[in-house]
C-alpha cells in the first residue's frame, strides 16, 4: 500500500461521519465522485417509496391529500431542507424546478424595488440556466441584463440594481463566491440578491438567515440526495413574504386553494411560492432521503469536505503528472465550494476511461473533469483512488 493509500485508510478509520455511508446504497468497489450531479440513493427511499404508492395511493386513494399529508408536504419538507441552509421553519418551499424557481424568485426580487431599478445583475460565469431565465425575468419585467463577476457586485451594484443573481458555488469551477459579503453589497446598492445554491446545499453551512439573503433556489437531487429531477425549493426570507408577488401565481398558492376563487388572494408565507399540484412520488422520495441528515453537525460536514478535497489535491499532485492537468478549483478553503474540477486535454475520453474503471465524475466543455465529494459517504480511500486511477489514465493516454 502506497503512503497516500494508508494515509486514506487511517482517516476514514478515523472519520466520524463515516457510518452514514451504510445509509446509502453504494458499492464498495466503486468511488462514486458525481454527487453534486446526481446524489446517491439513500437506503430509506425505495421502502418509504413502496408504501406510498401501495397504502397511500393505492388504498387511501385521495384521502391521502389530507390524512397522509400531501397536501402540506411541500412546505413540511421545505422546514427539512430550510435546517440546511441556515433558514428558521416558514420560509422554504419545495416544488417545481430549480429553473422555474429561480424564475419566481427573480421577477419577484425585480417587483419588489422601484421603476428607476432598470437592470438585473447576473453572474458571469453562471450555470446556463440562470442566464436564459434572467433574459427572460428582464424581458417580462422591462429591465435589461448585465453579466458581472460576482466578486465586482460591490463595484457594479448601484441605484440602477433591481436585483443581483449569483451561483453560490460556480458549476463548473467549484468556487464559493462570498454569499455574507456580496449580499451586503447588493443591499448597500438598495438591490435584492436570489442566490441559486445548486451546488451549496447539502455540502456546506449556507446560513440564509443569518446572512440576511432575500430570495434563493437550489435543487435537491445533487447533495440533498432527493433523486433524478426530485422538487428543486425556493427560500422567501420571512419579512418579505407578505411583499413576494409571484409570476406564477398558481391555485396552490391561493389564500382559500379549495374555496375556487375567480380572483386571486395570495396565501400567507413561503406557501406564496407554491404554483400547482405536487409532485407527491418525488416530494416524499426526498423527504425520506433527507431522514439521512437528522443529527448531521454542518461545521463537521464542512470540515470534512475541505479535507476530502484537500487531500484528493494531495493526490493529484503525487499521482499526475503536472503538465497533463491543472485546477481550476481555488487553493483557498474560503472559495471551495465541495468539488474538485482539473483542466485536462481530451478530458472527455479521460473520463469514460475512468468511469469504466469505477471512479465516477463527469465532464463540463471545454475540457473540464469535474470530481464531487458528498461528505455524507465519499471516502478518503475514494479520493486516493481516483487521483490514482487518473494518473494512470493520463499517462497511457499519452503513451
Ligand atoms: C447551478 C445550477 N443552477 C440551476 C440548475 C438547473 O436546475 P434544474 O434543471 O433542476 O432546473 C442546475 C442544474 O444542474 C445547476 O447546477
Amino acid at each position: 500500500m502506497s503512503d497516500l493509500a494508508g494515509e486514506a485508510a487511517g482517516r476514514d478509520a478515523a472519520d466520524e461521519l463515516a457510518p452514514l455511508r451504510a445509509a446509502f446504497d453504494l458499492d464498495d468497489g466503486a468511488a462514486y465522485l458525481d454527487g453534486n450531479s446526481l446524489g446517491a440513493l439513500p437506503r430509506a427511499v425505495a421502502p418509504r417509496l413502496a408504501e406510498v404508492v401501495r397504502h397511500e395511493w393505492g388504498r387511501l386513494r385521495i384521502r391521502s391529500w389530507g390524512e397522509s399529508g400531501w397536501w402540506t408536504a411541500p412546505e413540511r419538507v421545505g422546514d427539512r431542507i430550510g435546517r440546511l441552509v441556515g433558514a428558521a421553519p416558514g420560509q422554504v418551499v419545495v416544488g417545481d424546478s430549480t429553473s422555474v424557481n429561480l424564475f419566481k424568485a427573480l421577477v419577484a426580487a425585480v417587483r419588489l424595488g422601484g421603476p428607476e431599478r432598470d437592470e438585473i445583475l447576473v453572474d458571469a460565469a453562471t450555470f446556463p440556466t440562470d442566464g436564459y431565465i434572467a433574459a427572460s425575468a428582464a424581458r417580462l419585467t422591462g429591465r435589461r441584463v448585465r453579466a458581472v463577476e460576482p466578486g465586482a457586485v460591490a463595484r457594479e451594484a448601484g441605484p440602477r440594481t433591481a436585483a443581483v443573481l449569483v451561483n453560490h458555488v460556480d458549476y463548473r469551477t467549484g468556487r464559493l463566491h462570498d454569499l455574507p459579503g456580496i449580499t451586503a453589497a447588493a443591499h448597500a446598492a438598495g438591490a435584492r440578491v436570489v442566490w441559486d445554491l445548486c451546488h451549496s446545499a447539502g455540502a456546506l453551512p449556507v446560513g440564509l438567515d443569518e446572512h440576511g439573503v432575500d430570495l434563493a433556489a437550489g435543487c435537491t437531487y445533487k447533495y440533498l440526495n432527493g433523486g433524478p429531477g426530485s422538487p428543486a425549493f425556493l427560500y422567501v426570507r420571512q419579512e418579505l413574504q407578505h411583499r413576494f408577488d409571484s409570476p406564477l401565481p398558481g391555485w396552490n398558492s391561493h389564500a382559500d386553494p379549495f374555496g375556487m376563487e375567480s380572483g386571486y388572494r395570495p396565501a400567507e408565507g413561503a406557501t406564496r411560492g407554491r404554483v400547482g399540484t405536487p409532485d407527491i412520488l418525488s416530494l416524499l422520495a426526498l423527504d425520506a432521503a433527507l431522514g439521512v441528515w437528522d443529527g448531521v453537525d454542518l461545521a463537521a460536514l464542512r470540515a470534512k469536505s475541505l479535507a476530502l478535497t484537500d487531500f484528493f489535491l494531495r493526490c493529484v499532485a503525487a499521482y499526475v503528472p503536472g503538465d497533463r492537468v491543472t485546477s481550476v478549483t481555488p487553493a483557498a478553503h474560503a472559495e471551495r465550494g465541495s468539488q474538485v474540477s482539473l483542466r485536462c486535454p481530451g478530458a472527455g475520453e479521460v473520463m469514460a476511461e475512468l468511469v469504466r474503471r469505477d471512479v465516477v465524475g463527469d465532464v463540463r466543455p471545454p475540457d473540464v473533469l469535474r470530481f464531487g465529494f458528498a461528505p455524507l459517504y465519499c471516502r478518503f480511500a475514494d479520493a486516493e483512488r481516483a487521483a490514482r486511477e487518473l494518473g494512470e489514465v493520463v499517462r497511457s493516454s499519452r503513451a
